[in-house]
């Protein structure tokens, strides 16, 4: 079998006396897509959020490819290869969508965010932008500024600005949360191509079960903070406690 190219150990995190993410052991290997579930306020993004260093565990490990990454700063973690879809606030508002992915590149490529560079390097690094821009189908809009754009193509930027970082692990929190249906598939089919690349682990939070039945290689389930079911898809869904815990909260969503 692939070995895991993320893992976290009894991962943990108070909050005063409450404990959000409750010793969650868990292992993700290269080329499956990982559903992440569970009803309101079980921990889900605060799982993410002590993956990516977001928040500091209380204890417990993240490991990526067997590196300790626990005490390491976001941007560090970033450098090993964890990548959670940009916020808005990581953009440059008033630079244009070909621009901010551009400057993405810039930095994977170790050149830092700096605007101005050679013409020749400048040229090959746009090059390579465009490609990221292509996937994600913004070309038409390449040239607006960032902050112009509808909400559907800003959460497609935040894609093009992950994709352009080249992580290993792609993690995604409710990635078509208040998307009209029309924009929903784009996101969802950038998901899957991601998914085809077997060298990439994808972990997705997703309420939505016609989501999570077309995307899931595997699911787990959280429940106040704990690991409550860990397997395929079928038997995950068809499990009785999950039907109790989470199905019954989770089809009105559907
Ligand atoms: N920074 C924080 N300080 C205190 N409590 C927090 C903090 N972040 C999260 N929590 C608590 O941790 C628990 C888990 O929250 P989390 O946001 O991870 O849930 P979730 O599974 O993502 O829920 P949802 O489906 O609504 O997004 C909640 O009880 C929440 O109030
Ligand atoms: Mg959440």
């Amino acid at each position: 079998m692939i070995p895991p190219s993320l893992v976290t150990e009894d991962l943990t995190i108070r909050f005063g006396g409450h404990v959000a993410v409750d010793a969650v052991s868990c292992a993700f290997r290269p080329g499956e897509l990982t559903v992440i579930v569970g009803p309101n306020g079980a921990g889900k993004t605060t799982y993410f959020n002590l993956i990516s260093g977001q928040l500091a565990a209380s204890s417990g490990r993240v490991l990526k490819d067997g590196v300790d990454l626990t005490r390491l700063s976001p941007s560090a973690r970033a450098h090993h290869g964890i990548g959670r879809a940009f916020q808005l606030t990581n953009l440059f508002p008033q630079l244009s969508v070909l621009e901010n992915i551009r400057l993405a590149v810039q930095a994977r490529a170790g050149l830092g965010w700096r605007v101005f560079r050679p013409v020749a390097r400048f040229t090959e690094l746009t090059a390579r932008a465009e490609r990221y821009l292509e996937a994600t189908r913004l070309t038409a809009v390449a040239h607006q500024p960032a902050a112009a754009l509808p909400h559907g193509d800003q959460r497609k930027l935040e894609v093009a600005l992950l994709m352009a970082m080249e992580p290993d692990i792609y993690m995604f929190d409710e990635p078509t949360a208040g998307m009209s249906i029309d924009h929903a598939p784009d996101v969802l089919d950038l998901i899957a191509e991601i998914k085809h690349d077997q060298s990439k682990t994808v972990l997705l939070v997703e309420h939505k079960m016609d989501v999570v039945r077309a995307l899931a290689d595997r699911i787990i389930v959280l429940h106040n903070g704990a690991l409550l079911a860990d397997g395929a898809p079928d038997e995950v869904m068809a499990s009785r406690i999950v039907r109790d815990v989470y199905l019954g909260t989770s089809e009105d969503a559907a």
